[in-house]
């Protein structure tokens, strides 16, 4: 096969030559620099992955990997070119998703979908209700999905990782969906911050943070960063923004209020739920 030769494997069980840029040996499981190849000898397959790609040892899946193609190998006689281009694209697709798991710092927990039914909202009346502005209590259920997102770099030095989440919340009494929010939960290593950015359609949006104390128990909060519509501003504008998340295993449990100015008066909006994991 083609490769070239220059530091050798240090460990038994790989007679093959390494290159002089490879990064690991799945075999002797030596890194050495950054570049990414294969090859073969005999019946080994040897990989090498670049660091930046995989920051973790994956020679436990690559081995696996090395026995069950080296066997449909022997079994079909297919052309190795095939199954060495099968064996590099299936690795390297399953070491970037297990980068990414490892990636997300506190925020991998929150990973799943979660579902609840013990919220309970207290939000301001409308009208229609005919106790405009009065505190009322509605129970609810809800569904919140969330998934890892995508990172971002800010001002050349803040390195930001992210799950994005959608969250469905439905009145008890009726089932009929009462609030939708989709937004980030995002993690700022170097600054130790943990951020909580989120839009609902009432046209208001939120960037709330805090520094990460606790990493099963988020605490963010902003009077500054609210963005709404010109409507909401002039009738019912966001003044403040508090929440605490905790998630423990499969359980999740938040608290918020949000302070608001409506009817002409301050108004404490709140709501808090627990939750189960019931996906991964
Ligand atoms: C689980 C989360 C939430 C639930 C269940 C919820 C529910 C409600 C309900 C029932 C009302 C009363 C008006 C109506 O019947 O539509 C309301 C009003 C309001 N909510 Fe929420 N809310 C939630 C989260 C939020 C968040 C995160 C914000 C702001 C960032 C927010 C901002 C407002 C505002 C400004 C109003 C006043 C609008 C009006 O009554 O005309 N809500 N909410």
């Amino acid at each position: 096969m083609g490769f070239s030769a220059s530091a050798g494997c240090a460990q038994g069980g790989c007679s093959l030559p390494s290159r002089a840029r490879l990064t690991l040996c799945c075999f002797c499981r030596k890194f050495t620099s950054r570049d990414f190849s294969y090859h073969y000898e005999g019946e080994q397959f040897c990989i090498s992955f670049p660091e930046k790609i995989l920051p973790f040892d994956p020679s436990q899946w690559a081995m696996a990997w090395h026995k069950s193609i080296i066997k449909f190998y022997r079994k079909r006689k297919m052309n190795r070119k095939y199954i060495a281009i099968l064996v590099i694209g299936l690795s390297l697709a399953g070491g970037i998703a297990h980068a990414d798991e490892n990636s997300l710092g506190p925020l991998a927990k929150m990973v799943g979908v979660w579902e609840g039914d013990k919220g309970n909202d207290v939000a301001p009346a409308q009208k229609s209700t005919g106790a405009i502005g009065a505190p009322a209590a509605s129970p609810y259920f809800e569904r919140i999905s969330i998934v890892p997102g995508a990172g971002a770099t800010n001002a050349s030095e803040q390195d930001l990782v992210t799950v994005q989440y959608h969250q469905e919340v439905f009145r008890k009494s009726d089932k009929k969906k009462f609030h939708d929010q989709v937004g980030y939960w995002i993690w700022d290593k170097k600054f130790n911050t943990i951020l909580h950015s989120y839009c609902i359609p009432r046209a208001v949006c939120i960037t709330a943070e805090g520094k990460l104390e606790d990493p099963n128990k988020f605490e963010v909060g902003t009077d500054r960063a609210i963005a709404e519509s010109i409507f909401m501003k002039n009738n019912g504008t966001t003044r403040m923004f508090n929440m605490s998340m905790a998630v423990n295993g499969d359980d999740m449990k938040y608290n918020q209020v949000i302070l608001t100015t409506i009817y002409g008066k301050d108004f404490s909006h709140s709501d808090s739920n627990t939750l189960k994991r019931v996906k991964q």
